[in-house]
């Protein structure tokens, strides 16, 4: 059993994310899923501390999940809660080229070491960037994320994502 953190921007949290988690904590046991800024992306939708509550409530089922956010650098949350090491997700090759430079620093400043998991074939497409974008337009995400950020998507985006449901029923 080894505690692992899992740091990223969640903003928001959807279903690959969960893959990942779910992964590791059969393979290592203890996550600590570590929400924090991603300096080369555009402040965002939701604050970290939103960030950390829709979370929390989309992994309620796992017990041996823990979610904190954190200021600062991965390396040193890894130092703060004791963890192994980072653990990421690859979708794709255009992720393995951003993970690999991220682990190779990390571990050049700190000795921290990061260990990849392959998401599920059937998620490799989604992303954060593209579920803001389509409930921003008023586009159901509905099948991307789990329920607790699909209700905090309709809050913030109501008339748009009650219209995109309503279309939907009527024309089915
Ligand atoms: O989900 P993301 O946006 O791919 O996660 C990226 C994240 C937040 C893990 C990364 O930007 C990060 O580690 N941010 C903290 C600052 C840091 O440690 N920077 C040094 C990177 S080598």
């Amino acid at each position: 059993m080894a505690t692992v953190l899992y740091p990223g921007s969640f903003d928001p949290l959807h279903l690959g994310h969960i893959d990942v988690i779910e992964q590791s904590v059969a393979l290592f046991g203890k996550v600590i899923v570590g929400v924090m800024h991603n300096p080369t992306k555009p402040s965002g939708m939701f604050d970290l501390e939103q960030r950390k509550d829709m979370i929390k409530a989309s992994i309620s089922y796992l017990p041996s999940v823990k979610v904190m956010a954190f200021e600062g650098l991965a390396v040193d949350a890894v130092k703060q809660v004791k963890a192994a090491f980072i653990v990421k997700g690859l979708r794709t090759g255009g992720d393995f080229e951003v993970e690999q430079q991220m682990a190779h620093t990390n571990h050049a400043v700190s000795g921290v070491r990061t260990v990849y998991l392959p998401c599920k074939p059937a998620l490799v497409s989604i992303s954060s960037r593209f579920i803001r974008e389509i409930a921003q337009y008023g586009g159901d995400v509905t099948s991307l994320v789990p329920a607790p950020v699909a209700a905090e998507l309709a809050k913030l985006f109501p008339s748009t994502s009650l219209t995109s449901k309503r279309q939907h029923l009527d024309t089915n």
